[in-house]
């Protein structure tokens, strides 16, 4: 198997592995005040402290959750319950993921006024957009780091500045962007950010939310875990591998940083001269180091991802989320792509897995699979 789809799921790493493994013989809970609570609030507090070492956080900032999409609800929610009411105004970018998007678009729907900023045909937000939809109503505005399906990464640095400067708190889902890039919460100028173990060798099922120190955030009503902030018992193995994995990705990261790049520039490279007719989206901009965003014009990329997949190659069409479904993808469409150029278009996404080897491996195998359903399929 050649697996390219490192954004949608990337492989545990053994040590992640081992860490849940041994999280799941400290059964206490970690609220019991006995022995055997306090050996599973040692592990929680330990994974705490190091999930905040690797972002740059305090440990009193990070909630852990089950995920991206939980993290973002909590931060959205949690925001709007301590609003007032002259203060309601969500603002985000086209590109977000729907964990941000789709939950905005349902608030609107009940009543919280919306504002989704465009981006350029790079997927790049031009902060003085952003700057001009930002307001005193605005309660909450939110950006992600780098995008998922094209890996462009955005200017959240100038779009913080201009948040800031107008006192409107920041959202950052930071989820593509920890272990590939230099994710430090210090420097994001955000109030708020999140990830998930998946995107970099931990357990699926287990996040984090950061909360800048003193930011107020309305509960969910429960129990009075994570500082009363996300009620429910603690996945105490999802955890303690998150914090492994995490701090591997983020150690591993400088060097990592490069060759993937390399591997990924490659591909890129390679593909571009073996296919004609072939476009690099979010060219031109900065993007992560293993995310290959290529639209095949003319290509149905649902035919060629069940074609490659024949031939052992993983990848997708747009984003994980997409697959199967009959919209093209949001992101593609919000940087001007037609209907039919995204649903010509592959992502290919490396990770800490991917060898050259598998690249020229993919370069043999992927170009004559593209012209086969170019022919087939009309
Ligand atoms: C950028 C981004 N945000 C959020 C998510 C959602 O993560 P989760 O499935 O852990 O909630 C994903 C996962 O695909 C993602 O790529």
């Amino acid at each position: 198997m050649i697996y390219l789809d490192h954004n949608a799921i990337t492989p545990m790493r053994p040590e992640a592995i081992a860490a849940v493994r041994a999280a799941l013989d400290v059964f206490g809970n970690p609220s019991s005040v006995h022995q055997a609570g306090r050996a599973a609030r040692d592990l929680l507090d330990g994974a705490r402290a190091r999930v905040a070492a690797a972002i740059g956080a305090a440990p009193g900032e990070i909630v852990f959750t089950s995920g991206a999409t939980e993290a973002a609800a909590l931060a959205i929610r949690g925001t709007l319950a301590r609003s007032p009411a002259g203060r309601r105004r969500l603002v985000v970018t086209a590109v977000e993921h729907p964990c941000v998007l789709s939950l905005a678009r349902a608030l609107e729907r009940e009543g919280t006024p919306l504002t989704v900023v465009p981006v350029d045909r790079r997927g790049l937000v031009d902060p003085d957009a952003f700057a001009a939809a930002l307001g005193p109503d605005v309660a909450l505005a939110a950006t992600m780091r780098a995008n998922n399906e094209t890996g462009v990464i955005l200017p959240v640095p100038e779009l913080a500045r201009a948040a800031r400067e107008r006192g409107v708190p920041l959202l950052c889902d930071v989820v593509q962007a920890v272990g590939k890039i230099a994710v430090d919460v210090r420097t994001l100028g955000a109030e708020l950010a999140f990830l998930t173990g998946q995107k970099f060798g931990g357990p699926r099922g287990a996040g984090a939310l950061w909360v800048a120190n003193g930011y107020p955030l309305a509960p969910i009503f429960g129990g009075e875990q994570e500082r009363g902030r996300r009620a429910g018992t603690e996945n105490l193995p999802g955890i303690a591998g998150l914090a492994a994995a995490l701090e591997l990705a983020v150690g591993a990261r400088p060097a990592e940083e490069q060759r993937i790049a390399a591997l990924r520039d490659r591909l890129e490279e390679g593909l571009l001269a073996a296919v004609p007719r072939a476009r690099v989206n979010g060219a031109g901009a900065p993007r992560l180091p293993g995310t290959l965003s290529i639209t095949l014009e003319g290509c149905d990329a649902e035919a060629l991802l069940i074609a490659m997949d024949l031939e052992g190659v993983c990848a997708s069409a747009g984003s994980a989320c997409h697959s199967g479904s009959t919209s093209p993808s949001g992101v593609l469409l919000a940087l001007g792509l037609s209907e039919a150029e995204a649903r010509s278009t592959l992502r290919l996404s490396l990770g800490w897995t991917t060898t050259a080897d598998e690249i020229e491996a993919a370069l043999r195998l992927v170009p004559p699979l593209v012209e086969r359903v170019r022919r087939e399929i009309r």
